[in-house]
């Protein structure tokens, strides 16, 4: 208590921010992003238990029109809400570094939800968001931090959110076999079941794993990224206000795709009853192009700019000090970015938010 305030901990007195930017004009010379590669692919089972296979790879078939899409609504088994910790896709990293012969340095490890948050967030204007990041030997390590208050508010759906939810689950199952076979329902729906691939990207000078669910494959699977399959469902656009806000949701599409490399997007556009009532296909690269000229529409030049600062500011903000301390990092839309050090509990299991075996072998 009688310290000097510049010796207590010096590191926690850290609070540092970046702010909004600009959506008025594209940055004169823009972030590139490289097209991703693919290191490894694992499944979770219906026990969402971690598996080094393709057990859960689903193939793409027509999905029938007109299908119900509140279809077995009571038979999902709903995988409950948890928080985004990183262990599975440190499992597969370690794994792929175990097997490979060189392993270059990386700079963030995430999964691609997280990624997709950040390269939005120029464009978000209600949903707020917070990270916890931990800096080690040269990595940033990025999970969402979900308060217990958080998580529950997310488990605790309306029915009617529940059900809207469930829909493009549900269409997932439409549109995707075991085995090839002719169109139908595919199964009822289990959340717990997820086929994953892991990549490697760069963002400006950053190289980036990532590892996030591929819906399906189309065709036969070789092991190339080629065919992969995004599965969307919308409300089918009436006037120019649905429009709108389909467009506004092609951002998402775009960057939650792009960012693992899934070329083709399919929607399934429905009625509010949960009726399909089209389905249009679009090419992952192409949709920037639809929506350019639009009005109140989106660049995704800024985004990938902001991306890169954001990736910055995190450099010049996050010290190395010994490791294991870790920073919160929340975002507020029309505010900006800020970043503090936090308390969190280290366990025997944890150091930080890195499982302690993971931590363990890198030191
Ligand atoms: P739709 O996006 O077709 O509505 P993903 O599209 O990422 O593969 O996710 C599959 C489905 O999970 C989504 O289908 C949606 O039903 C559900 N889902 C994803 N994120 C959600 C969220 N934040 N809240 C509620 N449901 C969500
Ligand atoms: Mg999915
Ligand atoms: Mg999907």
């Amino acid at each position: 208590e009688d310290d000097p305030p510049s010796t207590r901990e010096p590191v926690k007195q850290r609070l540092a921010s970046l702010s909004y930017p600009s959506l008025s004009s594209s940055p004169t010379k823009a972030s590139s992003i490289q097209q991703p590669n693919q290191l490894l692919t694992f499944s979770y089972n219906t026990e969402h238990i971690q598996e080094f296979n393709d057990s859960a790879l689903r193939y793409f078939v027509e999905p029938p029109r007109g299908a119900d899409l509140g279809f077995h609504y009571e038979k999902w088994i709903k995988r409950p809400e948890e928080r985004g910790r990183l262990d599975a896709l440190l499992s597969a990293w370690s794994k792929f570094k175990k097997s490979a012969v060189s392993v270059p340095d990386i700079h963030v490890i995430s999964w691609r939800g997280v990624m997709t948050k950040i390269l939005v967030a120029p464009y978000e204007e209600t949903d707020s968001w917070e990270l916890n990041v931990m800096l080690v030997h040269g990595t940033f390590y990025l999970e969402e931090h979900l308060s217990d208050a958080k998580l529950k508010e997310k488990d605790a759906m309306t029915p009617r959110h529940r059900l809207q939810s469930y829909y493009g689950y549900a269409f997932e199952s439409y549109c995707t076999s075991t085995e090839p076979r002719p169109s139908g329902w595919g199964g009822d729906v289990n959340t717990n079941v997820q086929w994953c691939s892991v990549v490697k990207t760069k963002l400006g000078d950053r190289r980036i794993v990532m590892g996030g669910e591929v819906d399906c494959v189309r065709g036969d699977y070789s092991g190339r990224t080629d065919d992969y399959v995004e599965l969307k469902t919308s409300l089918s656009i009436r006037n120019a206000s649905d429009e709108a806000k389909f467009e506004k949701k092609l951002l998402k599409f775009y960057f939650q795709s792009f960012l693992l490399g899934v070329p083709e997007i399919v929607v399934g556009f429905r009625k509010p009853s949960g009726h399909l009532t089209a389905v249009q296909s679009f090419r992952t690269v192409e949709i920037p192009r639809l929506v350019r000229g639009k009005p109140d529409t989106w660049d995704p030049s800024i985004c990938l700019e902001w991306g890169d600062a954001f990736l910055a500011f995190l450099q010049t903000t996050v010290q190395p000090g010994t490791g294991r301390e870790v920073w919160r990092v929340s975002f507020e839309p029309r505010v900006g970015v800020r970043a503090e050090v936090v308390d969190v509990a280290e366990g025997e299991d944890r150091v930080g938010i890195l499982p302690r075996w993971y931590w363990d072998g890198l030191n």
